[in-house]
């Protein structure tokens, strides 16, 4: 296939707005799969994704169309759709040169639509918007028509209403991706030195293939050709690249004749939530060790630390992108390997500022960044802390705006803009400490909106924050374990929270016990567990002597289970309680 007869394009859209189902129309249109075949979402492949409908990984499908007497080349590019992979999207757009936009007809633009969009827009990709679900009662395509315009300034007659679930009109979205996105691989090129032009042999520092340059040229902003790029010049080039992977992002591309070492390009997938995993049963850790390798081979943005705990003994420190791609992990774990794991709260990557050339010297870094509470420097040795932040979008009906608002205040979110983008539908963006989102702020927004708001964000970088490092005392001594970084005004009311769970799951001994949350040497939050007197040996009425002594076996095996603190003993289990999510 010639450049010209090719086509590479992404579905991009909210969730269940029918991607996948969209995608699966094309693919038997163009006789890609069988029809008669219950082939279901075929793109998508990983067991994870067919349960929560969700796609994690991209996956590319080529189509073959006959148009006009013309054979093309359309090579579909999946995308995932959810917020946490937006780093797998940006990397499937930068394969394509346009996107279908696809809208739900019932629901209307909602905060997915906007981020993907911008992805694609700020890709300089065509976007053609599609309105699916027609065949719904309640679809209303006008309004989302309108809100189409009013949102990203595409006109309404650009719309292509479909039904992906009936089969409706999906032979024109066909032809649009042939009409309105423009053909083949063109790579946009940064030229570093020297100078391009046609005819020039480059090789690639990702493929180590060779090409001949077939057309070099500038965007303006559609693709002007031009004889020569030079350094310095930002344009792009075509050079019968046949698969679009072949076009990698990041990549250094050089002449022939010229190697050169490549440029630090490919841009890695930055972990925003941290949490520790640890085998169930430390027994099974070489298991979970061999599990957790295979699933990062498969998962590059995963990133994985060793790390221990007095409690939970050996496991890991993992980074992930989200905390959908957090629950998609452990989900991958326990259903492909069998794992049982523990894994605790998650928590952000925060970053202290060193105060003295000595301590820069110490810590070889200006700013270091703490993923674990047991690292957080002293405020002594820091003139400032910084958590990281996230622009958030929110789509609600406007009945709910003022509860979205007391939310997010609540979340210590900051408002950036408000808007209507129909008669009664609101879009907020708000600023967010990531911290304060990562654990069940998506829940508590779809359950104040009755399910009707829904939410995107991306990373806006750091802010200063008052950080502290608040300890959990039982009897005065550290709980090494359960160390956490809070902002200030919140060390209070996460403190009594973890001091209440505390005392739910410790088991009453032979003498009180304090549990104290403290910053400092300053106490913020207390709980006492009473006394108690247990006595295993009660129901021996001093007579068999063998149950007596299994008794007291039993309750010797029991204490491994524990872990002592100054004298007080707290099983595995208390822990778990207090450490896990939720
Ligand atoms: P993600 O992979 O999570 O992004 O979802 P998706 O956008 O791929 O959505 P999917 O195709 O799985 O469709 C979501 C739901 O909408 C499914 O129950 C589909 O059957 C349904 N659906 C898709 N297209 C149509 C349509 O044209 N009409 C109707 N009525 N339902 C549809």
């Amino acid at each position: 296939f010639s450049v010209e007869n090719t086509r590479n394009f992404s579905i991009i859209a909210h969730v269940d707005h029918g991607k996948s189902t969209l995608a699966d129309r094309l693919l038997e249109l163009t006789g890609t799969i069988d029809k008669t075949k219950n082939n279901k979402q075929v793109l998508d492949k990983l067991q994870v994704e067919r349960e929560r409908g969700i796609t994690v990984k991209a996956q590319t499908a080529s189509l073959f169309y006959n148009c006009d007497g013309k054979q093309y080349l359309l090579n579909l590019i999946d995308t995932p759709g959810h917020v946490d992979f937006s780093y797998e999207v940006s990397r499937s757009l930068s394969a394509c040169q346009g996107v279908l936009l696809v809208v739900d007809a019932n629901e209307g633009i909602q905060a997915q639509t906007v981020a993907n969009f911008f992805l694609a827009f700020e890709a300089q990709l065509s976007v053609i918007p599609v309105i699916n679900k027609i065949d719904l009662k309640n679809a209303d395509p006008a309004r989302v028509e309108k809100q189409i315009e009013k949102v990203f300034d595409i006109p309404s007659d650009e719309c292509i209403k479909i039904s992906a679930k009936l089969g409706t009109n999906i032979e024109r979205v066909l032809q649009a991706v042939i009409e309105r996105i423009p053909p083949g691989v063109i790579a946009n090129v940064a030229l570093f030195d020297g100078v391009v032009s046609k005819g020039d042999k480059i090789i690639s520092a990702y493929t180590k293939k060779t090409y001949e340059v077939n057309e070099v040229g500038v965007l303006n902003p559609n693709e002007q050709p031009t004889h020569k790029l030079y350094a310095g010049q930002v344009g792009y080039l075509i050079a019968g690249m046949k698969d679009v992977t072949e076009a990698q992002i990041g990549d250094t591309l050089y002449l022939h004749k010229q190697p050169v070492e490549p440029l630090p390009g490919f841009k890695s997938a930055k972990p925003m939530v941290f949490a520790g995993m640890y085998p169930i049963d430390q027994s099974e850790y070489n298991n979970l060790k061999s599990a957790v390798e295979k699933l990062t081979i498969n998962d590059s943005s995963v990133t994985v630390h060793r790390d221990s705990s007095l409690a939970l003994g050996a496991g890991w420190r993992l980074g992930f992108l989200g905390l959908l791609h957090m629950e998609v992990f452990n989900q991958r774990l326990e259903q492909e390997y069998n794992a049982s794991v523990i894994l605790t709260t998650p928590t952000v990557p925060y970053k202290a500022v060193l105060s003295s050339a000595k301590l820069i010297k110490e810590y070889r870094e200006k700013e270091i960044t703490i993923i674990n509470p047991a690292q957080f420097p002293d405020k002594s040795k820091v003139t400032e802390y910084l958590e990281p932040v996230i622009l958030g979008t929110i789509i609600t009906p406007d009945e709910y705006t003022g509860k979205v608002m007391m939310l997010c205040q609540a979340r210590r979110a900051v408002q950036k803009n408000m808007m209507y983008i129909d008669q009664n539908r609101v879009m907020l963006k708000y600023l967010f400490p990531l911290n304060e989102i990562v654990v069940d702020f998506y829940d508590s927004l779809k359950s104040l909106s009755s399910g009707y708001a829904s939410f995107d964000y991306e990373d806006a970088g750091y802010q200063t924050a008052e950080l502290v490092k608040m300890d959990i005392l039982l009897n005065g001594n550290h709980v090494e374990e359960l160390v956490t970084i809070v902002h200030k005004d919140k060390a209070h009311s996460v403190g009594k929270a973890i001091c209440e769970r505390l005392k739910d799951s410790l088991p009453r001994q032979l003498f009180e016990i304090a549990i104290q949350a403290a910053i400092g040497s300053k106490i913020i939050a207390r709980e006492t567990v009473k006394a108690y007197r247990k006595n295993v040996l009660a129901k021996c009425y001093g007579g068999d002597i063998t149950r007596k002594m299994k008794l007291l076996k039993r309750q010797a095996e029991g204490k491994k289970k524990l872990r002592k603190i100054g004298n007080i003993e707290v099983p595995k289990d208390a822990f778990i309680k207090v450490l896990r999510t939720q």
